[in-house]
């Protein structure tokens, strides 16, 4: 009997005293602070990838949390429960998609993770102009997004490839320049016989959204905490306005310029028509008005162009696009937003409220930042995601120099030697995907997987946590649970 019972308390103090398997987890963006005790909650995948009835999950929200930062979250998971606690459904939900990741089958390993996001701004932007990406595509692109804690979809949504956006006031933008003769944009550029086509016209490529498809996909990106920003270009990149709207050009005709005229009247009532109905659709805090590359040539012997210089006193077209810039802001500062734009609204002179968003590498946004505006980093150096990713020799046709992953994941937007001053104002970091060689969703992920992990975590991760070399062997696991 003692025997037995001796051989019973060791069998059991052996039992009690197992190490506990204490796993790998491999998250992305790297939280904040993170503990893993050993062990797991076993939990049904139902409860991590569908909702929550059971009541396991005590969810905490507590506004006080995290000093009230509304994207922070913290999550206890022991073998007994899962606690999440956050000042904000946002947290909450960050918290959930930290679940997700950690999920496996043999349940949840035990943690106890403080997580807050470094920038308030996680973007990604996606041009539907040059290529069309449906609703359903730009749906699966926002639950990426979502996985990896970003929260801004920027949308290009008009340029020369084609008007993307139902506009009730102006039908022929859908009707006359959302499709055209060629689907390959280089074939189609470059050709002799580059045009528009009629909507409905057989075998013409292109698309647009309606207003319903756009509402269907705010509400898309609003549940899993994603802003949109639409973009609607002004005063360049918009060749195909003046095919269905000529005199809004210098020259009045069709394929002739991409720059709107600013010596004519009715160039502005078409931009606050256009915004007017963009703003009711886009809950958005911001509106990008674009402002990148115009050519600016016809401004300079256009007399209603000279006559509006000579008018408002202006020197130069660098302040005559500034003219353009200031009045759109004012325009969408009445209607309650804020204009953004890309770094070339510094020519001439920034408008009062204006986000800059630098792209021709970080001088407009720490420029910007000096002036006391704010600014978002999507440097073409590091955060191009249709440049190539690898040796151009073994990749499909892409833009420009070769950025692999490392280089993204190295860019640190806002480093010390800026000193706060200057980093107070920079809210975060953006990849852009611009689509002339992006023919395909599946073409468009090929190019945004991995760097966008590398994004995700350049934007949430304390600099001190990210380590290039544990980055590499967790972006891989991502990989592969995305391939399978
Ligand atoms: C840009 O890449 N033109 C903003």
């Amino acid at each position: 009997m003692k025997v037995t019972g001796l051989a019973l308390a060791c069998s059991s103090l052996l039992f009690s005293c197992a190490p506990k398997e204490v796993p790998q987890v491999n998250l992305i963006p790297k939280p904040v602070h993170i503990e893993v005790t050993g062990g797991y909650f076993k939990v049904d995948s139902n409860l991590i990838f569908g909702n929550d009835q059971s009541g396991t999950i005590r969810y905490v929200v507590d506004e006080s949390f995290n000093g009230g930062n509304p994207e922070g979250y913290a999550l206890d998971v022991t073998e007994k429960g899962i606690e999440l606690r956050a000042a904000s459904k946002s947290g909450l939900f960050y918290g959930e998609q930290t679940l997700r990741q950690l999920y496996t089958s043999k349940g949840i390993p035990c943690v106890s993770i403080q997580d807050n996001p470094r920038f308030p701004y996680r973007g990604l932007h996606l041009d539907v102009s040059r290529h069309f990406f449906p609703k359903e595509e730009v749906m699966k692109l926002l639950n990426v997004m979502s996985y990896y804690k970003l929260n801004t979809l920027h949308m290009h949504l008009t340029d020369a490839g084609g008007w993307r956006i139902q506009m009730d006031k102006y039908p022929k933008l859908t009707t006359d320049v959302a499709f055209r003769t060629e689907s390959d944009w280089q074939k189609w550029w470059d050709g002799k016989d580059r045009k528009y086509l009629p909507e409905g016209t057989p075998g013409a490529y292109g698309g647009y959204f309606t207003k319903e498809d756009i509402r269907e996909i705010v509400d898309y990106a609003t549940a899993r905490h994603i802003n949109i920003i639409p973009e609607i270009e002004f005063p360049g990149h918009s060749d195909e306005v003046f095919v269905a709207y000529p005199e809004l050009s210098c020259a009045g005709k069709p394929y002739t310029t991409g720059d709107f005229c600013i010596g004519n009247e009715k160039s502005f009532t078409f931009m606050e028509d256009v915004l007017s109905e963009v703003i009711e659709l886009f809950p958005s805090e911001y509106i990008h008005i674009g402002g990148d590359e115009a050519g600016k040539g016809a401004w300079k012997t256009c007399p209603k162009c000279q006559k509006r210089m000579k008018d408002e006193h202006l020197a130069n077209v660098d302040e005559l696009q500034s003219y353009l810039i200031h009045r759109i802001e004012k325009f969408l500062n009445n209607h309650g937003r804020h204009l953004l734009g890309w770094d070339e609204i510094l020519q001439g002179g920034i408008a009062p409220n204006a986000t800059v968003m630098s792209w021709r590498g970080t001088e407009g946004g720490i420029a910007a930042a000096r002036m006391g505006h704010y600014a978002i980093m999507t440097p073409e150096s590091h955060c191009y995601l249709d440049h190539y990713q690898d040796d151009p020799e073994t990749q499909p046709l892409a833009f420009g120099a070769c950025i692999p992953i490392g280089q993204t994941y190295s860019y640190d937007p806002a480093p010390d030697s800026l000193g706060s001053d200057i980093c107070k104002y920079i809210l975060g970091v953006q990849g852009n995907v611009w689509a002339e060689y992006l023919p395909t969703y599946e073409h468009a992920e090929y190019m945004i997987y991995p760097r966008i992990i590398a994004l995700a975590e350049v934007d949430w991760t304390p600099m001190e946590n990210k380590h290039p070399e544990s980055f590499k062997t967790v972006s891989y696991t991502h990989l592969r649970d995305h391939e399978t």
